[in-house]
């Protein structure tokens, strides 16, 4: 028998938005200066939306490479783990703008080129976010959601990549291990999704094979 996890669905949520909204009111507490502490927690932020990112991005070729109790447990809770993800980039976000009014050299130092990549992430972000209820996602064909999701997936996960990388020879070389890990991430992904698309060839060939042995044996009596 199959036993219900203790947190799942939205409570699952809300744990997530709770344990981020604590750390960020935790570090603006503690920190003595109010434009250090900002951030930080944008710099926090942006690894308590890396785990449920990789959570997310990693559920289904989880599930078909090491089908297991936890990674079907994870893929049922993808959705969540995916509005978890946006709710701490929302609070990345709040952080960024309330950093911007603290430190009036922040906006002058960036340029068109170092924000797009970050405003293009955010566009795909309030898309996936929105996707899961029905008011949005019933103007979609099943085609578009796919494919929205998954252009939405590797373009988040690209930002996540060069975020590290550029700062490997900028701020420190310990960003090669945020960058290896996503990087891991990405062949898992890739692993999975060609395992998932020989599956699905090889179902296919099998149901024409049977489709045609049928039909020479129907013809044949
Ligand atoms: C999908 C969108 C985004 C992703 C995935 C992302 C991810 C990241 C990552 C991984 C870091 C590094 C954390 C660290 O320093 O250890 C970071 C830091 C930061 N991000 Fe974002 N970010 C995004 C959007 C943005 C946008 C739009 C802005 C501003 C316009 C921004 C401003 C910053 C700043 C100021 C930092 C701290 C910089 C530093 O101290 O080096 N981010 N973000």
């Amino acid at each position: 028998m199959k036993t219900k996890p203790v947190i799942s669905g939205w409570k699952l949520f809300w744990l997530v938005a709770a344990i981020v909204l604590a750390l960020t009111a935790s570090i603006l507490a503690i920190h003595p200066d109010p434009v250090q502490a900002m951030h930080v927690v944008i710099r926090v932020t942006a690894y308590t939306s890396l785990a449920p990112f990789l959570a997310a991005f990693l559920a289904s070729p989880m599930a078909t490479l090491a089908p297991n109790d936890f990674t079907r447990r994870l893929l049922r809770e993808r959705r969540y783990v995916g509005l978890s993800f946006a709710f701490s980039m929302l609070v990345h976000l709040a952080a960024i703008f309330s950093y911007g009014v603290l430190n009036a050299q922040f906006w002058p130092s960036r340029d068109f080129l170092t924000n797009t990549p970050g405003t293009i992430g955010y566009l795909f972000i309030a898309l996936l976010a929105a996707t899961p209820f029905r008011i949005f996602s019933r103007h979609l064909s099943a085609a578009a959601w796919k494919r929205l999701h998954t252009t939405g997936v590797w373009v988040i996960a690209i930002i996540f990549g060069l975020s590290f990388l550029k700062r490997i020879p900028t701020v420190s070389e310990l960003y090669v291990i945020p960058l290896l890990i996503v990087c891991v991430a990405i062949a898992i992904r890739l692993t999975g999704k060609r395992a998932q698309a020989k599956r699905r060839t090889g179902a296919q060939i099998r149901k024409s094979s049977d489709a045609h042995f049928n039909k020479t044996v129907e013809s044949a009596a």
